[in-house]
C-alpha cells in the first residue's frame, strides 16, 4: 500500500515565533500516528526554527516553492542549495504561484528537476480553473501539466515525487470538488504517469488531493481508493485540525 500523505501549506500565515510554537505543540499531538506521513510546509523565514524544532519527531518540513538555480543574482529568491539538509519537500506549481507569480509549466519543470537533482522531494500542483471546469477542460489541462512538468524526469526519480491535484476553484472557497469527481482526477493523474512510466511505476507514486478539505469531508476523499493524501490550506493552521485530518486519514485508510 502507499503511504498517505498530508501536507499542510501554510500559505503566507504564521511568523517564525508563532511557526515555532506551533509545531512545538503539533508534535506531540501528531505522535500517535506514524503511519502517515505528516508534512509542514511554512513560510520559507521559518523553515529553520521549524526544522529544527521538529527533528527527531518525524514530521516532515517542506518548502512552499524555490528557484531553479542553484545560486545567482535572483533578488528575493531561494535557491535548491539552501533547502537541502533544511527541509524534505518542496511544493512546486501550486495554482497561486501560477496566477500571481508568473509561474508557468516551463518553470515548473525546470524547478521539479532542480528538486531532485538536490534531493529534495517535490509535491508537484496541477488543476484547473474554474472557466476551464466549466468547459469540460479538466483533463485537458490536468494531463497537460503533468506531462510538462515531468518533462525529462527519468523513472529512477519517481518514487521521489508527490503529485497533487488541487482544482483552482476549490482552493481556499469552501467549495470542495466531490470525492467522485477528485478520485477520478486523481485516476486520471495516474493514468499519465502510467503512460509516461508504465503501470507499475505509476501505481507507487502518491498523490494527493487539494482544496477546502476539512476534518468533516476528510474520510470521503481519504476513502476514496486513488487519493493516497490531503494537500491542506486552511485546516492546516489549527493544531486540533491538523491534528484531527491526520487521525481521519489514518482511520480511512485501516492504518
Ligand atoms: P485550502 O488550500 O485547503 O485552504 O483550500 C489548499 C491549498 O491551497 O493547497
Amino acid at each position: 500500500m502507499r503511504q498517505p500523505i498530508i501536507a499542510g501549506n501554510w500559505k503566507m500565515y504564521k511568523t517564525h515565533t508563532e511557526a515555532v510554537a506551533f509545531v512545538k505543540e503539533l508534535a506531540p499531538a501528531l505522535a500517535p500516528f506514524s503511519a502517515v506521513e505528516r508534512v509542514v510546509c511554512p513560510p520559507f523565514i521559518a523553515l529553520a526554527g521549524v526544522s529544527e524544532a521538529l527533528a527527531g519527531t518525524g514530521i516532515e518540513v517542506g518548502a512552499q516553492s524555490m528557484h531553479w538555480e542553484a545560486q545567482g543574482a535572483f533578488t528575493s529568491q531561494i535557491a535548491p542549495t539552501m533547502l537541502q539538509g533544511l527541509v524534505g519537500y518542496v511544493i512546486i506549481g501550486h495554482s497561486e504561484c501560477r496566477q500571481y507569480l508568473n509561474e508557468t509549466d516551463e518553470t515548473v519543470n525546470k524547478k521539479v528537476k532542480a528538486a531532485l537533482a538536490y534531493g529534495l522531494k517535490p509535491i508537484i500542483a496541477v488543476g484547473e480553473s474554474l472557466t476551464q471546469f466549466e468547459a469540460g477542460q479538466t483533463d485537458t489541462v490536468v494531463t497537460g501539466q503533468v506531462r510538462a512538468a515531468l518533462a525529462g524526469v527519468d523513472a529512477a526519480n519517481l518514487n521521489n515525487i508527490v503529485m497533487a491535484y488541487e482544482p483552482i476553484w476549490a482552493i481556499g472557497t469552501g467549495k470542495n470538488a466531490s470525492s467522485e469527481i477528485a478520485n477520478r482526477v486523481v485516476g486520471l493523474v495516474r493514468n499519465t504517469l502510467a503512460e509516461l512510466y508504465g503501470k507499475p511505476a505509476a501505481e507507487t507514486v502518491r498523490i494527493q488531493y487539494g482544496g477546502s478539505v476539512k476534518p468533516d469531508n476528510m474520510v470521503e476523499y481519504m476513502s476514496q481508493p486513488e487519493i493516497d493524501g490531503a494537500l491542506v490550506g486552511g485546516a492546516s493552521l489549527k493544531v486540533a485540525d491538523f491534528t484531527r485530518l491526520i487521525e481521519l486519514a489514518a482511520q480511512a485508510k485501516g492504518l
